[in-house]
């Protein structure tokens, strides 16, 4: 397993649809442990693929006991995320490893069905409501390019990415 290194705003790589994996193999499997460790050492309770500049439909999720109350095995390592039924609303203060430092708040489904690909090629379906919920609709938006600031006002979303491009003009210097 190795640590990757994650992409931070603003950086065009994360406004990039990924593509869809054909089957989960040796290679893919190989990425979301990675995924996951990188996950885990951040800390974070999220991570998808083009986050660390992989442009494939690859996302890992634990979001520890609230999901084990939910009776999904944690941690969620899936292919190809889909969501095919969304219900309710529930706003949610968010946060993201690509935007480091920025919580706001964002109006996501409260309940949702997700179909995909498991770490064993296998097709599943997932049922989440909370906080579950929430960070499968965050992930499943990068793999569409969409940060969960591109949900937020033009002002507040610019305001935030001039402070992220300041940061990071100060870390080069
Ligand atoms: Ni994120």
């Amino acid at each position: 397993m190795a640590l990757l290194p994650i992409l931070t705003a603003p950086d065009k790589r994360l406004k990039q649809k990924a593509l869809p994996v054909a089957d989960v193999n040796q290679k893919i499997r190989q990425l979301m442990d990675d995924m996951l460790e990188t996950m885990y050492a951040a800390p974070g309770i999220g991570l998808a693929a083009p986050q660390v500049g992989v442009l494939q439909q690859v996302i890992v999720v634990d979001v520890g006991s609230e999901q084990a109350e939910q009776q999904q095995a944690a941690p969620l390592l899936l292919a190809n995320p889909e969501i095919i039924r969304a219900e309710g609303e529930l706003p949610w203060k968010e946060g993201c490893l690509s935007v480091p430092d920025h919580v706001a708040e964002v109006l996501r489904s409260a309940s949702i069905q997700v179909r995909a690909l498991d770490r064993n090629n296998q097709r599943i379906e997932i049922q989440a409501a909370g906080l579950l919920a929430v960070c499968l609709q965050h992930e499943i938006d990068h793999l569409h390019g969409t940060l969960f600031i591109d949900h937020l006002s033009r002002l507040k979303r610019a305001l935030i990415l001039q402070k992220l491009k300041k940061q990071k003009e100060k870390e080069k210097e």
